[in-house]
């Protein structure tokens, strides 16, 4: 099978991430499900540039759970949840996607399964079951109490005392979210398993999740403590993760996760991983070779895995990109994205002056012009915000902000109707402002929309942009972020992005040029020489010759 050629089709692509529950309900309960994403395929890509433009989908969990945490507690890896429909349609929305040259992408889960999954049934109901040793069980310490000092990430002690054995059995996240045992031969098998049966009905590749924690140290180590943690710090972690995420001894379950992948032609993974630019490079493989195809650089969120957001400030955005592109192996491209199911929405997070819907257009320029497979969550393109959600409508129990993660994962806005055009039932989760919709922005040709389709769609005509080199421009004025794209038989690409609320003038270094997309669409179009000036948080790329 061919491998790295520079030209796989992921490389290129712009990924749109889906929650299946808040996209588009068709049959009146007020949760979304497969047969809505299909009534919505058209936005996604129709082949025009009317539509959005993207190339391909990854949908949050689809599989049956008993939604504990939303789907990432699976009681059965090969089955859709009724809430969301069945295989059936699940065959018929992987055939309407590549009907329009769209690929599909599903949710892998293989750190922990839910505690109502037949495996971990079998597993609690005694030591000596076949499948004990498939989750990780052991005995109280000598004096009581859990094997070690291991924190679930959801909070308290990630080991949870079980009657019917007297032992404990691991879990980091939540409760009845039990760890699977990836040093187990037949877990490894099982796992590998399921992969198929979803590459064997046609699926494009996964996202997987957490895929750093899968492996932990072999001895169960207490972790360290953080010398940087004091009482009372709610921001940072009390106890550092060394043995329970990114232990070496997680590569090599990469690396055999990445051989199974290789059985198929055309399919990705894309990790999600946390650490500094160096470890999330690793999950690439030795010379980007036999790890992960791509692996989420969530610095543009947060950049140190802390809770504190990162700015929106071009110094701290060029500095991510250049660790980013310092680490990564020769055949690895980046992975970024500015939003996801478990974050703030970028304008909540970037709009204390209340300027946030400015910065969101500058940064779609940043992230469709940066050397990356750029991932776009739904309801991003139309400037959705975090919702206020009343405390007895919150409904996520993984409350690691003290709020959880309703407030991003609301339904998505289609119009200005009572039900959005979601749905025609109460939603599962409140509905945002009414004027924020994709009918308002269909309207507005200087929408945040219509911004994403332009660059989406001038991205796929410029060679540059999908394959070029990446070149930061030194010597800018404060607050803005620049850079090349360049590839050989084809014209550079220069990226300008102004975080200052002033207007800038810059000097070009190629001196001249043609504006391809820009935050002020007037000037699309238009031929720049020597110097162009960037609007008050404005953003523009320009072609040269
Ligand atoms: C990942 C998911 C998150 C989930 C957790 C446990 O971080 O993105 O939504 O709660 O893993 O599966
Ligand atoms: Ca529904």
């Amino acid at each position: 099978m061919a491998r790295n050629t520079g030209k796989e089709w992921w490389r290129s692509a712009v990924i749109y991430q889906i929650y299946p529950r808040s996209f588009q309900d068709t049959n009146g309960d007020g949760i979304g499900d497969l047969k809505g994403i299909i009534d919505r395929l058209d936005y996604l890509n129709d082949g025009s540039h009317r539509s959005l433009g993207i190339d391909a989908v990854w949908l949050s969990p689809t599989f049956p759970s008993p939604m504990k945490d939303f789907g990432y507690d699976v009681s059965d890896y090969e089955g859709v949840h009724p809430d969301f429909g069945d295989l059936a349609t699940m065959d018929r929305l992987i055939a309407e996607c590549h009907r329009r040259g769209i690929k599909l992408l599903l949710d892998y889960v293989p750190n922990h399964s839910s505690d109502q999954h037949p495996w971990f049934i079998e597993s609690r109901s005694s030591k000596t079951n076949p499948k004990r040793d498939w989750y990780v069980w052991r005995d109280p310490l000598p004096g009581g109490g859990p094997p070690n000092n291991w924190r679930a990430v959801f909070g308290g002690s990630a080991w949870q005392f079980d009657e019917t054995t007297g032992q404990y059995y691991l879990h980091s996240f939540l409760v009845e979210q039990p760890d699977l045992n990836w040093r187990n031969a037949e877990v490894v098998a099982a796992m590998y398993a399921v992969l198929r049966f979803w590459f064997d009905r046609g699926i494009d590749g996964f996202r997987i999740d957490v895929i750093g924690m899968i492996v932990k140290h072999p001895e169960l180590a207490d972790n360290p403590l953080n010398s940087e943690w004091t009482p009372g710090d709610h921001g940072r972690q009390k106890y550092l993760r060394t043995h329970t995420r990114n232990y070496p001894d997680v590569f090599p379950a990469v690396r055999g996760i990445r051989a199974v992948f290789d059985e198929y032609p055309d399919v990705m993974a894309v990790g999600e991983v946390f650490g500094t630019a160096a470890e999330i490079s690793q999950f690439y493989g030795e010379g980007g070779l036999n790890g992960l195809h791509l692996a989420f650089n969530f610095q543009f969120i947060h950049e140190n895995g802390d809770a504190v957001n990162t700015p929106w400030e071009a110094e701290t955005l060029a500095r991510i990109v250049r660790n980013a592109e310092a680490a990564i192996p020769p055949g690895g491209q980046p992975c970024y994205a500015l939003a996801n199911h478990d974050q703030s929405r970028f304008i909540s997070r970037n709009n204390a002056d209340g300027r946030g819907r400015e910065r969101a257009a500058a940064a779609t320029l940043m992230l469709l012009g940066l050397r990356c497979t750029p991932f776009v969550y739904y309801g991003e393109e139309i400037g959705m915000v975090d919702v206020d959600i009343a405390d007895g409508q919150l409904r996520d129990p993984a409350r690691i902000k003290t709020i959880g993660r309703d407030p991003e994962r609301t339904p998505m806005q289609w119009d200005a109707s009572l039900g959005r055009g979601f749905s025609t039932a109460e939603p599962w989760l409140p509905y945002g402002p009414r004027d924020i919709s994709v009918a308002a922005e269909e309207i507005d040709g200087d929408s945040l929309l219509w911004l994403h389709r332009r660059a989406i769609w001038a991205r796929k005509g410029e060679p540059a942009l999908l394959y070029g080199t990446y070149r930061e421009f030194t010597g800018m004025p404060a607050g803005v972020f620049a850079f090349e794209r360049r590839t050989d038989g084809a014209r550079p690409v220069t990226v300008l992005i102004n975080t200052s609320t002033e207007a800038c003038a810059v000097e070009l270094p190629d001196s001249s040029g043609t504006v391809v997309v820009a935050t002020a669409r007037a000037t699309e179009g238009s031929a720049v020489n020597g110097t162009f000036v960037l609007a008050p948080l404005g953003a523009a790329m320009i072609a040269g010759t």
